[in-house]
């Protein structure tokens, strides 16, 4: 296994550095983020009071979600993974000899590996991460069960980077992007970021096209039976509500923000205008926290929204690619039609 990062195809920025840990040389972009107190009171005092969903995930909200892909009622894990150990094949196929495999919000995932594994003679690797601990942690265990080169890169990837050159000739470029991540993003922003992949993609330099066009691999989780979707956001260990009410806690731990999650109820319903599950904590009883100076008011009954968790028809997810100029090459789904992983491929113009 080879790990390095000589020079950055695509644009440059200010603040990228290198720097070696843990044996891997690791791309850094600092990723430039508003103060998290300015984001928070910004959401907690619109009209409608929401949370960014990236605060569910700092170390113990990372492993609750692990103990919620482990739930009975969140078939989504299991799925997606049972599909992948039945297609990997025929994706490494359609990725072709040379293909520098992208992951952006890449995990220490099980599908990587199997995806890694069924591809022939992959260039390199490129998990791309904003948890630089974790991402470097997923890299490193990575580049020890594949003989490959592995590229990690500490980014934000809704924001787009470059691209590192790596040793191998490379024959084409593929994003991977399983796990139902693109379910977080509203329809507008899912078409914006497939757009970036897009980019991503088919920026490569002339001698790295023989391969043709590149790829987009996405994971997304199909609709259904209305009930099945919202148990799966509701489970009865009360997994998915502690993974919100840690967001709570997190609050008043990192940014003084004291709301009590003894005044808050979890729920997650279908909302069917928003092809969405959306989570929210509901006020149980009226009171004020004060943040940043001011006393922001919570009522009873109104709602802090949390995350959305969209899901698509085949369809409807082909028509959202069309809309970034990628086409579907290819859907897989589970025997149920529950989870379906789609290759896209650039439109041609
Ligand atoms: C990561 N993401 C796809 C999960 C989902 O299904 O929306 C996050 C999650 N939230 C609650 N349960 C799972």
């Amino acid at each position: 296994m080879c790990v390095s990062v000589e020079n950055i195809s695509g644009c440059q920025l200010e603040n990228e550095q290198v720097t070696v840990q843990d044996g891997l040389e690791l791309l850094e972009f600092a990723p430039q983020q508003r103060p998290l107190l300015e984001e928070v009171v910004e959401g907690l005092t619109a009209t409608e009071k929401s949370l960014p969903a990236k605060l569910h995930y700092d170390q113990r909200g990372s492993m609750l979600f692990e103990q919620i892909c482990e739930v009975d009622e969140y078939y989504i894990t299991r799925t997606e993974l049972a599909l992948m150990r039945e297609i990997s094949g025929a994706i490494g196929d359609a990725l072709g000899n040379g293909c520098m495999l992208i992951e952006p919000g890449s995990g220490a995932s099980l599908k990587t590996d199997l995806l890694l594994a069924a591809m022939p003679d992959p260039a390199a690797y490129v998990p791309v991460d904003i948890s630089r601990d974790f991402l470097l942690e997923s890299a490193t265990a990575i580049a020890d069960r594949h003989d490959i080169e592995v590229l990690p890169i500490w980014a934000d990837f809704t924001k787009g980077h470059p691209i590192p050159a790596c040793e191998a000739a490379v024959r084409s470029r593929a994003i991977y992007f399983p796990g139902s991540t693109v379910g977080n993003f509203s329809r507008s922003d899912a078409a914006s970021l497939l757009r970036t992949f897009h980019a991503m993609i088919q920026e490569q330099p002339e001698e790295e096209l023989s391969g043709g066009p590149g790829a987009v691999v996405v994971g997304f989780d199909c609709k259904k039976d209305q009930d099945r979707m919202e148990a799966a956001y509701n489970d009865s260990e009360g997994v998915t509500a502690e993974f919100n009410y840690n967001v709570i806690d997190r609050l008043a731990d990192e940014l003084g923000v004291a709301l009590n999650r003894d005044k808050f109820s979890f729920r997650a319903d279908w909302v069917e205008d928003e092809g969405a599950i959306v989570s929210r904590l509901w006020v149980d009883e009226s009171h004020s926290v004060e943040m940043a100076g001011e006393a922001v008011t919570f009522e009873a009954g109104e709602a802090i929204r949390m995350e959305e968790s969209h899901k698509y028809t085949p369809k409807e997810f082909e028509l959202l690619a069309e809309q970034s100029g990628l086409g579907l090459e290819k859907i897989w789904t589970d025997d149920a039609g529950d989870f379906a992983v789609a290759c896209l491929r650039p439109l041609s113009v």
